[in-house]
């Protein structure tokens, strides 16, 4: 793999108005009142490319209402619009910095009551831990560590006291093994897999379900930000977002603990537990250093 980099802007924002009409549902039966009809409201994080976008697609193919949050305002309102054009869902665009507590605080504020969390929005370096800065690894717990738990808990204790709800959490196939060359992403990701198989198995008898998500190679804006280019190992296993997206939703719907999407992938649990330490941390060497 090879190594580069990208900066971005931020803001916070965005009124909660909720809506309850679903128009797709109501038109094909007309002696339903649109009123009367329950609409699911998504949270999706690190809804404005790659995978959550993805996933924000889906549900909305589904008639599911969302909130869509990141940092790129630009690229939420451009899928509010088209979800609303395509599947008649409506959307609350919430541009915020997830790894600020402010930016979390202020999403909770402005989302409002929902069905579904999607814990998305994440990122990884590529390189070595001390040659990094320390605030960029810093960012990255905050991010994909402190804001998915925070969201987490927040919303699986409202949904626990309805006794229905969806977590969606994206952890990674490096949740599995140490990662020289980006020890903090994949440690982040170890974190993901630990605290929602255990949430998930807390909450389960609350009625709520925490899917942890676990996606090989996919190609993204995250290979940007990280400083990586596929080589062709990564392409020969890599699975389109679109797919990660739909297998994840499909796990999510049926209430699973995980899952792992492309089949080259799925060995992957089995083999990091047979397979010393020294071996994965070789493995993890050659693929990302
Ligand atoms: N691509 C892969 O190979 C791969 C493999 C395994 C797991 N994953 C995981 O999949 C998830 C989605 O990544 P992706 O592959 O779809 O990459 P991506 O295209 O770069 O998407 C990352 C999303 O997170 C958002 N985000 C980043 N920093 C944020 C912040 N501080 N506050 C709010 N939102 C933020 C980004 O939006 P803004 O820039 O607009 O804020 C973007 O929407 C991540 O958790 C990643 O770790 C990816």
């Amino acid at each position: 793999m090879r190594k580069t980099q990208r900066n971005e802007s931020v803001d916070y924002a965005s009124p909660h108005q909720p809506s309850r009409i679903m128009p797709e549902l109501s038109q094909s039966n007309p002696e339903m009142s649109p009123q009367s009809i329950p609409i699911e409201r998504a949270l999706v994080t690190g809804a404005s490319s790659g995978i959550g976008r993805e996933i924000a697609r889906i549900l909305a193919a589904q008639g599911c209402n969302l909130v869509l949050c990141a940092r790129r305002r630009a690229e939420l309102e451009a899928l509010k619009t088209e979800l609303a054009d395509k599947h008649g869902v409506q959307s609350e665009v919430v541009v915020s910095d997830l790894a600020s507590v402010g930016g979390v605080k202020a999403l909770i504020a402005a989302a409002g009551e929902v069905d579904i969390v999607v814990n998305n929005a994440g990122f990884g370096f590529a390189g070595s831990t001390i040659e990094r800065d320390t605030d960029g690894q810093l960012s990255m717990i905050d991010l994909n560590v402190r804001a998915l738990t925070h969201l987490s808990r927040h919303y699986g204790k409202k949904m626990a006291g309805k006794g229905r709800g969806r977590i969606l959490n994206v952890a990674s196939i490096a949740a599995f093994t140490p990662g020289p060359g980006m020890a903090v992403y994949c440690a982040t990701k170890a974190y993901v897999l630990s605290f929602s198989r255990a949430l998930h198995d807390e909450l389960r008898p609350k009625g709520v379900s925490v899917t942890a998500l676990c996606p090989g190679f996919v190609e993204t804006g995250f290979q940007e930000v990280a400083g990586l280019d596929f080589g062709a190992m990564e392409r020969s296993t890599a699975v389109p977002a679109e797919k990660v997206a739909e297998i994840a939703v499909k796990a999510m719907r049926k209430g699973r603990r995980e899952v792992i999407p492309g089949l080259m992938n799925k060995p992957l649990p089995l083999i990091t537990r047979l397979a010393p330490v020294r071996l994965q941390l070789a493995v993890a060497k050659a693929l990302l250093g």
